[in-house]
């Protein structure tokens, strides 16, 4: 195989470039992504589902779910795949099944935009408190929206202070109230209760729509029943996360009487219900194929074997005097930044002195305990991370 040179892949790539070599191009991804497979333990993507059959076979056709995924008209595409994997998500949420309703959409941040959208026409003078570990899609949203945003402190463990969010409604008390919770902080992994935020709407009498940004641990929450839709009037949750798919994708599930239902568009013959008009039909199979091929049980399973060797990395990482903690739910694990090198080397997502491995399923023990003696090798970390602040935060070795 034919491996062009690191820095010559944007020459290489370039339209004008003469002659190209495609065969070279193609080549070198996939020798970067394979060289970067064994020490990508960063970003929350699981490698253990096979989809190369998949896409072999439905890979080379468009598929596009135009229009809305309960459209019987225009064209259907995988639109009945659509709808499968939506209500197997809704069911595992415990989401009523005479109020439900969503699409597959492109990630977790138009899922966001789309739910904060359906709030907004719904509240169009509601306030949208998120606090300070919300991901960045949500302030985005709130400028697209135009809507007004008000930031809610964060605890060190990555939860909502609620205690800031009852102070914050209080003085806004007279607008309506759009609050967005997060199960699964991008940094920490972190769940924000969502009974003690609508507890904060119910003592001001504020009316409201909660969403619930379940990005990450949608999925894997539910599926242990520490998840539920319950207050909430919307959820989103990224497909290529949890669920692995090959192509960045998501689901958004919005109370059917939460949303403004759309309008019919003749040129498609479908209602208008989406953030976007084309939508991926090969993320909608890849999604269903991900669900049908291990079942509930099989994905919990998933879920358990990733927390598990989670626990491990602390074990092994405070064993080796860089200590590190994690939510007792969660595939994220919490440590001082190591050295740059280390950092680099393992794709380390960090925010200062805060950095995070995310154990995915797919992720092995021998990557971790290359991680651990890489780190180990580094000088001692400058800071000891935080203590623990609630109950649940696990800084020990438990679970292993
Ligand atoms: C909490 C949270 N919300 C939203 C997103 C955005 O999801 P996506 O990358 O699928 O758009 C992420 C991604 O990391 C996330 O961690």
């Amino acid at each position: 195989m034919t491996h062009t040179p690191a820095l010559s892949l944007t020459a290489a790539a370039d339209l004008n470039h003469s002659p190209l070599d495609i065969t070279a191009v193609l080549d070198h991804l996939v020798c970067e992504a394979d060289a970067a497979t064994a020490t990508s333990i960063g970003f929350p993507g699981a490698v253990d589902l096979d989809q190369t059959e998949i896409m072999a076979r439905l890979g080379g056709r468009l598929w596009n779910n135009i229009g809305d995924p309960g459209d019987p008209g225009g064209v259907a595409h995988t639109r009945a795949l659509e709808r499968a994997v939506i209500a197997w998500v809704a069911d595992i949420l415990a989401m009523p099944t005479d109020d439900r309703w969503g699409y597959v959409t492109t990630g977790g941040t138009e899922g966001n935009l789309s739910a904060l959208h359906a709030a907004h026409r719904r509240y169009p003078t509601a306030r949208i408190y998120y606090s300070t570990a919300a991901h960045y899609s949500i302030p985005k949203s709130v400028e697209i929206l135009g809507a007004r945003g008000v930031v809610i402190s964060a605890r060190p463990d990555g939860e909502m202070d609620y205690a800031h969010l009852a102070a914050q409604v209080r003085k806004r008390r007279r607008w309506p109230a759009i609050v967005v919770a997060t199960a699964g902080t991008t940094l920490t992994e972190a769940v924000d209760d969502s009974t003690r935020i609508r507890a904060v709407l119910d003592e001001y009498g504020v009316a409201g729509h909660l969403h619930i940004d379940a990005a990450l641990s949608g999925i894997p929450l539910a599926l242990d029943g520490q998840l539920r839709f319950d207050d909430a009037a919307s959820i989103a949750i990224s497909g290529h996360k949890f669920l692995g798919t090959p192509t960045p994708c998501g689901v958004v599930l919005i109370r059917d009487s939460a949303r403004r239902h759309g309008s019919h568009v003749a040129y498609t013959d479908t209602v208008d219900t989406t953030i976007t008009g084309s939508r991926c039909g090969l993320a909608a199979a890849l999604l269903w194929h991900a669900i049908a091929t291990h079942g509930r049980e099989g994905h919990r399973w998933r879920a358990s074997e990733a927390r598990t060797l989670a626990a491990y990395a602390v074990y092994q990482l405070t064993a080796a005097g860089w200590p590190a903690w994690r939510h007792p739910h969660a595939f994220t694990v919490v440590l001082p930044t190591p050295p740059e090198p280390v950092r680099k080397k393992w794709l380390l997502a960090t925010d200062g002195d805060t950095s995070h491995i995310i154990c995915m399923p797919g992720i092995t023990r021998g990557q971790i305990d290359a991680f651990v003696a890489d780190v180990a090798a580094a000088a001692p970390p400058r800071w000891i991370p935080q203590p623990r602040l609630s109950p649940e935060t696990d800084v020990s070795t438990a679970g292993h």
